[in-house]
């Protein structure tokens, strides 16, 4: 009486045990697949570059405007933060443009040509592609979801 229930008990656990390893491993192949495919579908920040905007990070570099200036809050601090003036409504690429070629009574005119001016602008516009700065300052609730989004206080 008890040998076949024993047998029929253990084969029973056999046949489970294959069942959540082969299930395992089909979860382990799925996984890594997922990772292999879905995790490289980000946005690369260099198809935001054309030819003219990396003339124009060589120039921005062979000029030294970080000197004076900064992108995401890095650089010199003569000047204001460049990162978003392309895109900015009260400014933009003409604004930017201008200022670029002739200066201000603080910034000098560092005698840019026209083709360069539009590089830089170029430059520029490929920065503010990337992102907004100043970053967005979110007022977390206990439970991890935010209530309001506002602008970091300057
Ligand atoms: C000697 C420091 C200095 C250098 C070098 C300099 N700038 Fe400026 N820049 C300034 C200052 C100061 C201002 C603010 C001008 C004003 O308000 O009159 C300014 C303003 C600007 C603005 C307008 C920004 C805004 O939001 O109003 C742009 C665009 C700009 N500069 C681009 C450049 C670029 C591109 C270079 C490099 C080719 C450069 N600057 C080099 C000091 C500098």
């Amino acid at each position: 009486m008890n040998a076949p229930f024993r047998d029929a008990h253990v084969g029973f656990g056999a046949i489970h045990r294959r069942v959540i390893f082969f299930g395992l491993v089909a979860l382990f192949v799925l996984q890594t697949g997922m990772t292999w495919t879905l995790s490289t579908d980000v946005d690369d920040p260099d198809a935001h570059f054309s030819t003219a905007a990396y003339r124009g990070r060589a120039l921005y570099q062979a000029f030294n405007c970080t000197a004076c200036h900064q992108l995401y809050g890095l650089g010199g601090y003569m000047g204001p933060d460049l990162t978003n003036v392309t895109s900015d409504p009260d400014k933009g690429r003409a604004f930017a443009k201008g200022l670029i070629l002739h200066g201000t009574t603080r910034m000098p005119a560092l005698g840019l040509t026209d083709t360069q001016a539009d590089d830089i602008v170029a430059y520029l516009e490929a920065v503010a592609a990337t992102g907004t700065y100043p970053v967005r300052s979110l007022d977390l609730t206990p439970w991890g979801t935010y209530t309001q989004m506002t602008h970091a206080q300057e």
